[in-house]
């Protein structure tokens, strides 16, 4: 039942909070917060505190903002000189304060966009990078957690009951963000046993899912034929592909004559397409049907061994790609292999959270660390994307899986 005196309340106590969080004044948020949360929002605008805490340091006087814009020429990611330091200092305190005090750090407000987009917006690095931080360590926290329930399991029932407490309560202010491998979050047809049932649209530059989802596209050439001098540098040497896709990085791959060249794949169009493309009687070509959570066991167990993998397929959550190097890569990439016999590499599609900068700064963090766990150094190399909107790259795509300006591409190989 609503209670109008009750809403009134609420309203007040949130204006009261975003109020205090845009003048960064955080003795009058800590009494505040003392009996509510860092994490309302404003019900039309869709801020929340940390929203009000960066905006507030938008210039807002009007010859502000025509320096600004005149400065950043609609990219607004060099304005940071215009707000003044000591707000932007201010903005630092109350920004961590919130986040202490469990803010999350990508609620979006009614623009669509994050704290962390704002802070970038204009250019607020010091306070964007407060976002990105705060980012990993929620999204870390939260995928050990994933790991840690079922070691719970093995445990007394009442120390389980007191670790769930406890897990839940660290749980508090933190929320899962999408980082899936060219995901689309909450649709169905995108997780893999959909996809891999649905049926696939090839185009001369395009191939496309049963839902119009790009799975892969032309454009991506530049980073798949780098990708590939990376990883195979020399020819003669052993190389495996998990996710054939258009076919692009094997053709490259073939150009570069390895000595063994496998190939996984798991969708019955692509595996299809493949063998009418003759792929199965080129020069060293093996190509495994399957998924390959079922076929990679086996190749450990045979002991093959490589030079150099690529792993991109579709439809996976970054959990698949972090079991991937974590679990297999290690038994698959010969340590004495490579041009050099100073060992294998490893390398994958980077696109998780390549529909939010934020997310993907996030991502990549993430990412390196857990290769850092896994036993991996790895090397990041920017690549330029050219615009694809003006290229018209997503006419008849159902959503862009990509908007951003730079692509970064790992290179991995066994610390030491
Ligand atoms: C993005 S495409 C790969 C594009 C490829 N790198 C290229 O250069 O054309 C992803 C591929 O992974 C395949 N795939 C998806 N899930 C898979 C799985 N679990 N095991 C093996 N292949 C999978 C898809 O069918 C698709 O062919």
């Amino acid at each position: 039942m609503d209670d109008p005196a009750f809403d009134v309340e609420t309203d007040l106590q949130t204006q009261s909070i975003l109020l205090a969080a845009a003048n960064h004044d955080i003795p009058s948020l800590r009494n505040l917060l003392r009996n509510s949360s860092a994490n309302v929002q404003d019900s039309e605008t869709g801020f929340t505190p940390l929203h009000a805490a960066i905006a507030a340091c938008e210039p807002d006087s009007e010859e502000d903002t025509q320096q600004s814009k005149g400065h950043t020429n609609g990219d607004t990611k060099s304005a940071n000189e215009d707000a003044k330091p000591h707000e932007v200092e201010a903005a630092n305190k109350t920004i961590k304060f919130l986040f202490e005090n469990g803010a999350i750090w990508n609620d979006l407000d009614v623009n669509g966009e994050t704290p962390g987009c704002i802070a970038r917006r204009l250019g607020l690095k010091e306070l964007y990078e407060l976002c990105v931080d705060a980012g990993v360590r929620a999204e870390l926290l939260l995928s050990r957690l994933d790991e840690y329930q079922p070691l719970g399991d093995a445990e007394s029932d009442e120390e389980s009951d007191e670790d769930d407490t406890k897990a839940e309560e660290e749980m508090e202010g933190i929320e899962v963000v999408d980082i899936g491998q060219e995901d689309v979050q909450g649709d169905e047809s995108t997780e893999n046993p959909a996809y891999l049932a649905s049926t696939l649209t090839f185009d001369r530059d395009r191939l496309l899912d049963g839902s119009a989802n790009g799975v892969m596209m032309e454009w991506e050439t530049t980073l798949m034929q780098r990708s590939a001098e990376l990883l195979l540098p020399t020819s003669g040497l052993r190389v495996l592909n998990i996710g054939h896709g258009m076919g692009i990085i094997d053709g490259i791959f073939q150009e570069k004559q390895p000595k063994s060249h496998h190939i996984i794949e798991a969708h019955p169009d692509v595996i299809k397409r493949l063998k009418e493309q003759g792929w199965h009687e080129k020069p060293g070509v093996v190509i495994h049907e399957g998924r390959w959570q079922d076929i990679v066991p086996g190749l450990v167990e045979k002991g093959e061994l490589f030079d150099a993998i690529y792993f991109d397929t579709f439809a996976e959550e970054y959990k698949a790609l972090r079991e991937f190097f974590t679990e297999y890569v290690i038994g698959l990439l010969d340590p004495a292999g490579g041009s050099d016999g100073e060992g294998g590499r490893f390398g994958f599609f980077n696109g998780m959270g390549a529909d939010r900068q934020v997310v993907y700064d996030v991502y990549n963090k993430i990412v390196e660390i857990d290769l850092f766990e896994a036993g991996f150094d790895t090397e990041w190399e920017t690549i330029s994307v050219p615009n694809l909107d003006e290229q018209g790259e997503w006419e008849g795509v159902r959503r862009k899986y990509w908007v951003l300006e730079n692509y970064k591409l790992p290179t991995c190989s066994f610390i030491g």
